[in-house]
């Protein structure tokens, strides 16, 4: 069966390969894929043996539940850039689908687990050499957060890195890579000298300010439109102990504490100390029926209460936890793989005080209507770019992410966990509801602002992305990306398909 199908896939490959992306927008039949992926895959058992593994047999978790539920036709796990550079070739000559994983937190089936075809997880590129001088590392291209920040920390380094030790270096430094460390040395995109990548027609290549800077300018925030990236070379510098603070509030404090975490951000006295970082939640419980209010104070110096949450802390609190310890320690917990489901969506606002009030009564209006479905945990989640982060994005000539403000920008996350799939269209319905009706107040508000943070958005806002980082950037990174992949095949044309795409 397979052998008499197998050249009419084969013809099927050779045409599409030599079709321009544009005019094979409805791609090859489903079954011409299926028999290319079972030929790559059987190509790709005998070069990568124990790297290689067939579905049926595969001892795999990735976090969320709707991509664990996905059945790819093979996973593979490359261990050298060369390694990426074959299994590309392979799977553009046998036209086969493929999915690339970095640390696996994304949350639509095909973003990082392919459906069908082919799953390309880097978690083997996990290496983090020191470089000379100590200011700089060079981090796998599916390095964890925890396992640099532990790299590091052997030195007395840091780096910045997010607040969750299982997120992958790969999606959280290609689409931002907002860290506690932010406000002293901006996203983690905007602290990159140099990326090793992988491009669509094999080549190992490099982008730093002095080599590719078109590509350079575009990996800053354009995704995985470009390449696989198999190295990050990162800016690296001393850092001690931090001190984390996590407080929850009873309902009756909200406005004072809404009060002072504006203040914290907005009055320069305060929001000018490049130590600290405010993360603010209101999470909804099905276990205890109760909206909580809560916050995680962070300061880069292992000082007990630093001053600069002199404010917020004389606000009486329901419970309050306090630890000074490493990055590594305060990112690492236990994260469920593979049996939750989770929506992200998100908005970004100027400043304001009544946005924050009115932002959460329309969230605890919206999550009311479900409060019904099984394992529901939403939270509406708030920090800001702050200014110093803002600044530094125009280093190294610029992220192609278009926020050039004086102001913080404030990042609005609503994050939905949920444990059925026969609630999906609820939440999905509850999580644009919310969205909607906070763009609408931040408009009558005049604090609307069309940027949308890629590693937050759903599935939903993929058409508005990159819209918001303005169209001059928008047609900038169009261009890069026929450039480097002129066939297409990084895009939602081609065989690289999930996640958010620029054509
Ligand atoms: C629990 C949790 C905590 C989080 N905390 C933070 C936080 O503190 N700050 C923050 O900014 N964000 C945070 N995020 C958001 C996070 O940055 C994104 O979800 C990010 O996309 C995750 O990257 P990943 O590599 O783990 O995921 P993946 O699903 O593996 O990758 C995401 C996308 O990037 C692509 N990709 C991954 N690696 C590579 C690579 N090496 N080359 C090319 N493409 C690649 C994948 O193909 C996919 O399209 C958090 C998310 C979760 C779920
Ligand atoms: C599955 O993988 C986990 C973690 O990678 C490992 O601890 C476990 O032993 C593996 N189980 C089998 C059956 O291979
Ligand atoms: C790291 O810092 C600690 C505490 O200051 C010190 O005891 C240790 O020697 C340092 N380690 C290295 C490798 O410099
Ligand atoms: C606020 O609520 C808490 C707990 O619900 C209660 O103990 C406290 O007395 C209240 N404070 C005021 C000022 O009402
Ligand atoms: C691969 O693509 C890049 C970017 O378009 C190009 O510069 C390079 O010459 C190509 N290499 C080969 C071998 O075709």
């Amino acid at each position: 069966m397979i052998r008499i199908l197998a050249p009419l896939a084969s013809l099927a490959a050779t045409a599409y390969a030599t079709t321009p992306a544009l005019e094979r927008a409805n791609g090859p039949s489903a079954q011409a894929v299926t028999i290319n992926c079972k030929q790559a895959c059987s190509q790709l058992s005998t070069a990568f043996g124990s790297a290689f593994h067939w579905p049926q047999n595969d001892n795999f978790t990735i976090w969320d539940a709707k991509q664990q539920e996905v059945q790819p036709a093979c996973r593979v796990e490359p261990s050298s850039a060369n390694d990426v550079a074959e299994i590309l070739d392979t799977l553009v000559s046998h036209w086969c689908y493929f999915s690339v994983k970095g640390g696996g937190h994304s949350r639509n089936p095909g973003d990082s687990n392919s459906v069908g075809g082919v799953t390309i997880d880097l978690n083997r590129l996990n290496g983090v050499e020191i470089l000379q001088g100590d200011i700089r590392a060079r981090v796998g291209g599916g390095a964890t957060t925890i396992q640099v920040y532990e790299a590091l920390e052997s030195r007395n380094l840091s780096f910045v890195g997010g607040r969750v030790g299982s997120v992958g270096m790969g999606g959280f430094t290609l689409g931002g890579g907002t860290s506690p460390f932010s406000n002293k040395y901006g996203w983690s995109l905007d602290n990159v000298y140099e990326y090793e990548v992988v491009l669509s027609n094999g080549t190992i290549t490099t982008a730093s300010e002095k080599h590719n800077p078109d590509l350079y300018f575009a990996l800053r925030g354009g995704g995985n439109n470009f390449g696989i990236v198999t190295a990050f070379t990162v800016r690296t510098f001393s850092q001690g102990p931090v001190f984390t603070s996590m407080t929850t509030y009873s309902a009756n404090q909200s406005n004072q504490v809404l009060d002072k975490v504006y203040d914290l951000f907005t009055d320069k006295s305060l929001s000018g100390n490049k130590e600290m970082g405010y993360d603010l939640y209101y999470s909804y419980s099905s276990e205890s029926g109760q909206f909580t209010l809560s916050g995680t104070q962070r300061y880069g110096k292992p000082i007990q209460n630093p001053p600069v949450f002199a404010a917020i802390n004389r606000i009486p609190t329901m419970s309050r936890n306090t630890n000074i310890g490493s990055m590594s320690e305060a990112v690492d917990g236990t994260d469920s793989m593979g049996t939750t489901r989770h929506l992200f969506a998100t908005l970004s606002v100027a400043p304001s005080r009544s946005l924050l009030s009115k932002g959460l009564e329309i969230f605890q209006e919206e999550v009311e209507a479900i409060k019904h479905v099984p394992g529901l945990v939403p939270n509406f989640i708030s920090y800001p770019l702050q200014r110093n982060a803002i600044k530094a994005m125009k280093q190294r000539g610029g992220n192609a992410l278009g926020i050039d403000r004086d102001e913080p920008l404030f990042l609005i996350l609503i994050s939905t966990a949920w444990s059925k799939s026969a609630n999906d269209a609820e939440v999905n319905r509850m999580t644009a509801n919310t969205i909607e009706r906070l763009n609408t107040a931040a408009k009558k508000l005049g604090v609307a602002s069309r940027y949308k943070y890629i590693n937050y958005a759903s599935a939903a806002q993929a058409g508005t992305v990159f819209s918001g980082y303005g169209d001059e950037n928008l047609q900038k990174l169009r261009g890069i990306q026929r450039a480097v992949d002129p066939r297409g095949i990084f895009t939602s044309g081609g065989l690289w398909r999930g996640s958010f795409k620029l054509l």
